[in-house]
């Protein structure tokens, strides 16, 4: 089998990395999951649970294109640095920042009442706060966890670009799968909390069993080409045993509470087509 090369997806105009930390984040996965979003021809590309954005920051941009998230304060990032008229001022904020222990229980602390203060808040959390968790209960400091405050501003703005143009909401999944089509073919990539992993602990919106079986319904209804990544296990084999399923292994980032928050896992990726260039499954 043929390994598939990232770093030269990296030169590709299109590519850029994600700015945050993210429990559950598929940076280590790209290797495996670009190849199937790349072998499908999509105008339109809707990303639903999109965390960190690592995938929809890695991919070529389509000529419609659409990422979601049910947390609103992560979008409410989003939107910032997908604005070109705020990208600055808000990337200058972080200017002579500083991350010390002081600093961030201050900025927990803080009651931001505009929306730029607010995505100040979250991003300051997001890179300082172990695993990168922005639910509230873990939001410990961890000393030296992050990149130093003085590359943020580069972080974010190299990500802009790419969200530039985009449609960038903060709904339920369902909604963003059943929508109407824009373009002539619509591919989703979907990334749901672990069935099994524990994600609990990571998330502010909870996602309970029935929520599992609601994405399955809709998945096995859509007319648009799906990608979906998921734990390995009995419950989500069952669940889709029809569509094709595919075994992968990768580090992942689960936020776990026993204290090692990298680990490998058997994953799968689960679509509802067939993959035409064989090269790297
Ligand atoms: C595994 S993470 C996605 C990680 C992402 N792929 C990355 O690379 O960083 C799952 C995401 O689903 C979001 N989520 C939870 N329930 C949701 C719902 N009902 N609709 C949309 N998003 C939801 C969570 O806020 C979380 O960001």
């Amino acid at each position: 089998m043929e390994e598939f090369e990232l770093n030269k997806y990296e030169k590709s105009k299109d590519y850029a990395k994600s700015p945050f930390r993210y429990p559950g984040g598929k940076f280590y996965a790209l290797k495996h999951i670009i190849p199937f979003l790349d072998s499908v021809e999509h105008d339109e590309y809707r990303e639903p649970f999109l965390g960190g954005g690592s995938v929809y920051l890695a991919k070529a941009k389509t000529k419609y294109n659409w990422i979601n998230d049910l947390e609103e304060e992560i979008i409410n990032v989003y939107q910032h640095i997908a604005n070109s008229e705020i990208i600055n001022e808000f990337a200058e904020m972080y200017d002579n920042e500083i991350a010390s222990k002081i600093r961030h229980k201050e900025v927990i602390n803080s009651k931001p009442n505009t929306a730029i203060d607010r995505a100040f808040r979250t991003y300051y959390l997001n890179r300082t706060s172990y695993s990168g968790i922005i639910h509230k209960p873990a939001w410990g400091y961890k000393e030296g966890k992050s990149s130093p405050p003085k590359n943020w501003k580069n972080f974010l703005v190299g990500s802009s670009k790419k969200l530039d143009n985009i449609k960038i909401t903060s709904v339920d999944f369902e909604k963003v799968i059943r929508a109407k089509k824009k373009g002539k073919k619509v591919l989703i990539y979907l990334d749901p909390p672990y069935f099994k992993a524990d994600q609990k602990r990571a998330y502010t919106k909870s996602f309970e069993t029935d929520d599992h079986l609601r994405l399955a319904k809709v998945l096995k209804s859509t007319e648009h080409y799906f990608c979906l990544s998921y734990d390995d296990c009995e419950e989500v084999r069952k669940l889709y045993s029809w569509a094709n399923i595919y075994e992968r292994n990768w580090l992942y980032n689960t936020a776990n509470i026993s204290g090692k928050s990298r680990n490998t896992g058997n994953e799968l990726i689960i679509t509802n087509f067939k993959v035409k260039d064989q090269r790297f499954l």
